[in-house]
């Protein structure tokens, strides 16, 4: 699965933030149809990606748009204007039910059918931003071509008439289960924008809880993001020399026929074992080791 550290929206009609994101080298550029998009340029932006998509190199970013919501009468002509140009994937805003994902997930096969891509190439990312989006988010993150499940804060605080805080106490339930239900199903969680772009110590530390609580990257809305971001969601240079050193040791022990080992003092057995894995295989994504 693509490595998506950090996903940055910019707005779709915007063609010099298109390419300004693509001269960052964030993992996922997210040209947006949706919110980011001002009502009366919302054909603008289906053509700007249109052309953009046709044009321009994205290099090592993944190329996602976002469409309007279900029920806003623009998301099938926002899909069958910009879908034809080949995005990697297509961002599917205030998702509320599996069949929300399986209308967009037939387009995309239709597609994929009629110019000959490969089939389940193009994926899916939903984001989980309403009351009804949470309720019934066990049937939607089964849906096979879905990628991540990405967590919108500010909409769903609006959703369920939460005021938002700067400890974030209002959305914390909402934000764990996105992350529950995207393990369960072996998918990405993505986590909340940071609103505030200039506060830059801020971003950091909501950053690093998200890491801890298991997303696997985060939505951006600025340059300035990318950077603290990535590294967020990147193991350090310490952790990945500890899993080493835990991975072999282990292999030792397991080939020596024990479970459990002591390791520098510490006991370690199968979660432990799992969770250094881990930190290899995004050591690994994030080009940091072989
Ligand atoms: N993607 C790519 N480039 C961006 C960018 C983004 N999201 N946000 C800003 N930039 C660019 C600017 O165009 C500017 O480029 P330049 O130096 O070549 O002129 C540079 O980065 C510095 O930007 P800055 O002046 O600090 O910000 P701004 O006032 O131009 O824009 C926002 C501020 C919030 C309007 C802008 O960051 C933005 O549009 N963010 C995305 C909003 C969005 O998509 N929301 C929907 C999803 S939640
Ligand atoms: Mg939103």
């Amino acid at each position: 699965m693509k490595i998506r550290r950090a996903l940055l929206y910019m707005p779709g009609d915007s063609r010099p933030k298109i390419e300004k994101a693509i001269s960052l080298g964030v993992d996922s550029i997210c040209m947006d149809m949706e919110d980011g998009t001002a009502y009366n340029r919302k054909e603008k932006a289906r053509e700007v990606i249109a052309k953009s998509l046709q044009e321009l190199d994205f290099g090592r970013s993944e190329k996602l748009i976002r469409i309007n919501g279900f029920g806003t009468g623009l998301e099938d002509d926002d899909l069958s204007m910009t879908l034809p140009h080949h995005p990697d994937g297509v961002v599917i805003p205030k998702a509320e039910s599996l069949a929300q994902i399986e209308w967009v997930s037939d387009k995309i096969e239709a597609m994929e059918l009629s110019q000959g891509w490969d089939l389940n190439s193009v994926r899916i990312l939903a984001v989980i931003e309403s009351a009804k989006g949470l309720v019934n988010l066990k049937e939607i993150a089964t849906h096979p071509r879905l990628d991540a499940l990405i967590f919108g804060a500010e909409d769903y605080a609006a959703s369920v008439g939460a005021t938002r805080t700067r400890g974030g106490q209002e959305v914390l339930f909402a934000r764990s289960q996105v992350v529950l239900h995207a393990a369960a199903n072996e998918l990405q969680a993505i986590d909340v924008v940071f609103v505030n772009f200039k506060d830059v110590i801020n971003l950091k530390v909501d950053a690093m809880l998200g890491a801890q609580m298991g997303f696997a990257g985060k939505q951006i809305i600025h340059p300035n993001q990318v950077a603290p971001v990535h590294e967020a969601y990147s193991p350090s240079d310490a952790e990945i020399d500890y899993a080493q050193r835990l991975l072999g040791a282990f292999e030792i022990a397991e080939s020596e026929g024990a479970g459990v080992i002591d390791f520098e003092g510490k006991m370690i057995d199968m979660p432990l074992v799992k969770s250094a894995r881990q930190v290899i295989e995004r050591a690994r994504a994030a080009g940091k080791i072989e």
